[in-house]
């Protein structure tokens, strides 16, 4: 199985919302409408699963994908983090998470975090609840979410710039 992790392209946006619409229904991920993941495409990548019928040229069917949102030099955010369940478990979350890393160290971005209910697969990729110094984030809610389901994942609207669940 040939696996590449690429940029994401406007042409990926229907596998994209294919790929994660299974997974919001478990309160993990968070819906993302067209308009909102062409927002997120200049840091957004895929991992495509290449066979001999699709070639080499990157066009093969999305099995995963990862977003870096930078919300300032400082600090930004992986989102929409999703493998497809028949590909989990064999390091191509790691390998996205490892882009999204990569890319905010291009961009000269301090910090990347993470706000999931995952923390121990991406204590794996190298996150941790502090940073040198013994700092701490902290955060507060200032407001209520739209799920009710999933009361820590918040589900708002697409124009808000605030970090959310990913
Ligand atoms: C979480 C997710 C992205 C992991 O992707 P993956 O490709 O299966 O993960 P990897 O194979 O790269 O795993 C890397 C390591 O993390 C571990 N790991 C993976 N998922 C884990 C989880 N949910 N909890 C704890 N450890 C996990 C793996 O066992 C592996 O450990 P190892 O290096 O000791 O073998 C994938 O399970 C997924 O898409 N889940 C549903 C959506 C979701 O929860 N997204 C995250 C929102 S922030």
């Amino acid at each position: 199985m040939n696996i590449t992790i690429r940029a994401a392209r406007t042409s990926d946006i229907p596998g994209l919302i294919a790929l994660i619409d299974p997974f919001v229904e478990g309160g993990n991920v968070l819906r993302r409408t067209y308009q909102e993941l062409g927002e997120l495409l200049p840091n957004f990548f895929v991992a495509v699963l290449e066979t001999s019928q699709n070639g080499t040229d990157g066009m093969g069917e999305i099995v995963g994908c990862a977003a870096l949102e930078i919300y300032s030099p400082k600090l930004a955010e992986v989102r929409s983090l999703a493998v497809a369940s028949k590909i989990q478990g064999q390091g191509i979350g790691r390998r996205l998470v490892s882009v999204c890393v990569e890319r905010a160290r291009i961009k000269n971005v301090l910090e990347v975090m993470a706000i999931t209910t995952s923390d121990e697969f991406f204590m794996k990729c190298g996150f941790d609840y502090s940073l040198p110094g013994a700092k701490r984030a902290l955060f507060v809610q200032t407001r209520e979410t739209k799920d009710a389901m999933h009361p820590t994942l918040e589900q708002s609207a697409p124009t808000d710039t605030a970090p959310r669940s990913p």
